[in-house]
């Protein structure tokens, strides 16, 4: 009865139809014509029955679903550096339609997560990787240490009472194996929430450290901390970029480029002498060749942060989704389960200098691993959570047909020129209007380039965060606990609990060890 009035509805239009005094022409004016890079709409869209058909099909699905409330074993944390809610809308159009479905699209529960900062509106990869990983809201710039630490303080940063502990490192306690991987280097803000007590995300060698007047031997700088820190130095599996931070000024790493540590050290080498079944790899063949009884890896694949997917080198450099496959190969050879950390970190990188194209490729990667991750775990026993750290200010918009390139042209301005459908805030794409004062005709642009910067509002050299709430995606036990609108912190709170581990509530036991 129901359905059937829905569908009666549906067909006759009537709930859509448009007010009479509606300018449809001003409202949708027409596109200008446009490339060949268009995609095909499936042509049972056009009936009604079969948006009922699939809507029904959705309710069967979830009112079948029982909840999990198993102890995760396994927690993969997948964190898409900058991945704002229009990133990934968009991020599907550039897949292969509105209508298709990101692997974590796919997983049944989601949420909103207040990405702010104790001291800013607009967050940044420091502080809130303290927050999704520490459980703790802190301040702009800082990593792992709470909001008492200020932003630059080499003293006060290593103070123990005031260091916020990782889910990391309360599995390494639970005796699980832990990684992380990274397509930024594994000693920039993200990674570092894993690992690092740090007062200012930059200080990532003892140079950069002593670049702004401060002693490394005082506050010990984010790769020090990874080959030697408490949590750092217990870590299975790293992998990533970065070698620079690792070797001395003096070392070149294997492809020829010189080591930026002052103090001489060469970290790779310290890792390698400490760690008990280990091994090191520097480029994608040796992590496919990797020996399968390894139990500790790590990978520095570049010697600063990785390229873009678009630019990269297929046979020197690996895919996301590869690095993931192969940590959590290496994280499965135990018995009492992992936790891993990736980042996808160049959806970030791609905004802030405008390119919405590369953002939607590193977003389509990300996207890949963890469709290997879903694909190499049980939903019975791994926890999944997809969420980002903060939004970006680009913006999504227009009344472009369904299946119109997301790259291209949302539609037409009262200037009688094209706007992209993707847009900025602020950033490099800010155009001078023409010398008669007008603004610059985009279509003339070579706006197919990979590296095409997109339209911006304001000019700022690098586009700014945003402000605005991110999605939380999960899958597995206790996924449906990430749901409703939450602060940033407390997914790490939730991964504890569903996964046993940490000093607060778990799913295991009837009170917290330490209140
Ligand atoms: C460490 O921090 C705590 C809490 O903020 C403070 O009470 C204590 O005095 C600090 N210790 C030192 C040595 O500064
Ligand atoms: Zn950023």
């Amino acid at each position: 009865m129901l359905l059937s009035l829905l569908i009666l509805f549906l067909a006759s239009g009537e709930i859509f139809a448009a007010p009479k005094e509606h300018n449809d022409k001003l409202m949708h004016p027409r596109l200008p014509p446009s490339s060949n890079r268009h995609l095909k709409v499936n042509p049972d869209e056009g009936k009604s029955s079969y948006w009922v058909e699939n809507a029904q099909n959705t309710v069967l699905e979830k009112t079948g679903k029982p909840l999990n409330q198993n102890t995760a074993k396994n927690v993969i944390l997948f964190l898409g550096d900058g991945m704002s809610i229009p990133t990934v809308s968009a991020a599907r159009v550039y897949t292969g339609g509105e209508e298709v479905q990101l692997s974590f699209d796919k997983f049944p529960y989601t949420g909103l997560s207040k990405t702010y900062a104790v001291n800013r509106q607009v967050a940044d990869s420091a502080n809130t990787a303290t927050a999704y990983l520490c459980g703790v809201k802190a301040n702009y710039g800082t990593i792992g240490v709470g909001p008492e630490v200020s932003i630059g303080d080499c003293v006060g940063m290593t103070n123990a009472t005031n260091h916020a502990l990782s889910i990391a490192y309360y599995s390494q306690l639970a005796k699980k194996r832990t990684g992380l991987v990274t397509t930024a280097r594994v000693t920039h803000a993200s990674p570092a929430g894993v690992y690092a007590h740090t007062s200012l995300r930059d200080w990532e060698s003892d140079t950069d450290i002593l670049n702004d007047d401060e002693d490394p031997t005082v506050c010990a700088d984010i790769a020090t901390q990874l080959v030697s820190g408490e949590t750092g130095k217990n870590l299975n599996v790293v992998m990533g970029g970065g070698r620079a931070k690792f070797i001395p000024k003096e070392t070149e790493d294997e492809e020829g480029h010189k080591g930026d540590r002052s103090d001489g050290e060469n970290l790779i080498r310290t890792w390698l002498a400490q760690t008990q079944n280990a091994q090191y790899v520097w480029n994608r063949d040796d992590l496919l060749a990797l020996d399968d009884t390894v139990d500790n890896l790590l990978g520095l694949f570049g010697t600063d942060h990785l390229s873009y997917n678009l630019d990269r080198d297929p046979t020197n450099e690996p895919s996301l989704a590869e690095m993931t496959q192969a940590a959590i190969e290496v994280l499965s050879r135990g018995d009492n389960g992992f936790f891993l950390f990736v980042e996808g970190a160049k959806i970030d990188m791609a905004h802030h200098g405008g390119q919405a194209h590369k953002a939607m490729d590193e977003t389509a990667e990300f996207a890949k691993a963890i469709q290997v991750a879903a694909d190499l775990t049980d939903e019975a026993d791994t926890l999944i959570v997809v969420t980002a750290d903060h939004a970006h200010t680009m913006s999504y918009s227009g009344y472009a047909d369904r299946g119109n390139d997301i790259l291209e042209f949302g539609g037409e301005a009262s200037d009688g020129k094209v706007y992209t459908t993707l847009n900025y805030a602020n950033g490099p794409g800010y155009r001078q209007p023409d010398s008669d004062g007008s603004r610059h005709d985009i279509s003339q642009d070579d706006y197919e380039d990979k590296d095409y910067v997109f339209p911006a509002v304001a000019p700022l050299g690098s586009e700014t965060h945003g402000g605005d709430d991110v999605g939380i995606f999960a899958r597995g036990p206790w996924a449906h606990l990430f749901s409703g609108v939450l602060e940033e912190n407390v997914i790490p709170h939730l991964m504890s609990y569903a996964s046993c581990v940490g000093e607060g509530y778990t799913a295991c036991a009837d009170a917290p060890l330490i209140k």
